[in-house]
């Protein structure tokens, strides 16, 4: 049993004051919901503040991105060390705006990936594909091109310490969902493809669907078989549109 997970993603939302609001909001009502696991995923500056508020809460905290490179001369970037010095559980790698607009190639994700799991993070690795390839019947090969690039860097022993989330780019932040059965066909190609090399990895790895997840439509997704929870932008940045997906989690725990 995989047991569900629900990530929220600040994406470069929040001060110091909002947060606050949302956080102390978060400690004080999901640890009666059992049954999910839950994190958020803040930026930088504010991981110490989530540290803060969360520690001791059933809520983990994540980065949203993570240096390639360990300490050393690499003006701005934060190395996984840094973020496990606060605790941090979880790190994105490859989310699809790191991709397109900071041009992060496949490579430069893996390089992320390991550095995460080196570290003793969990890396959540997203994947997915724009409109036009999904169009042209290229989802499958660009999502699986994706993965074989942490694959042959890290080999997938290194899955069982990780997630991966499935990102459709043209379902993020455009209120176009997936439908349950795109997502659960595109979740199933990638546990199958892992599991062709590691069965037992596949059936444990926890794979998130991400992309305009809200509390009305994450039901229907959770309840998809390979589909064991979301990552989740902008509704998490609401408190009570948070908590009720995380709620639809737990029903379809
Ligand atoms: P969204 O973002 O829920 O706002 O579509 C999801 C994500 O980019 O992680």
């Amino acid at each position: 049993m995989r047991g569900k997970l629900v990530v929220g993603n600040w994406k470069s939302n929040g001060n110091l004051a909002a947060n606050a609001v949302l956080l102390d909001k978060l400690r004080a009502v999901l640890p009666a919901i059992s049954g999910v696991d839950v994190a958020v995923c803040v930026p930088f500056p504010y991981i110490a503040q989530a540290q803060q508020v969360l520690s001791g809460s059933t809520v983990a905290w994540g980065a949203q991105d993570v240096s390639q490179f360990a300490a050393g001369a690499y003006t701005a970037a934060v190395t996984a060390d840094m973020l496990t010095d606060f605790a941090t559980k979880y790190a994105i790698v490859g989310h699809s705006e790191r991709r397109a607009l900071f041009a992060e190639s496949d490579s430069v994700v893996a390089a992320k990936f390991a550095a995460s799991n080196a570290a003793g993070l969990v890396p959540i690795l997203c994947v997915g594909e724009s409109l036009q390839e999904r169009e042209s019947g290229l989802a499958e090969t660009v999502i699986g091109r994706q993965i074989d690039a942490v694959l042959s860097v890290c080999g997938v022993a290194s899955l069982a310490n990780a997630v991966v989330a499935y990102e459709p780019v043209w379902a993020i932040g455009t209120g176009k969902t997936a439908s349950p059965e795109q997502a659960q066909a595109v979740h199933a190609f990638i546990r199958s493809k892992i599991g062709k090399l590691d069965a037992v990895v596949a059936a444990g790895l926890k794979i998130l669907y991400g992309g305009s997840v809200k509390a009305s439509n994450a039901g229907e997704l959770f309840s998809q078989p390979d589909i064991d929870g979301g990552l989740i932008g902008g509704a998490s940045l609401l408190a009570d549109d948070f908590v009720a997906i995380c709620r639809a989690a737990i029903l379809r725990g």
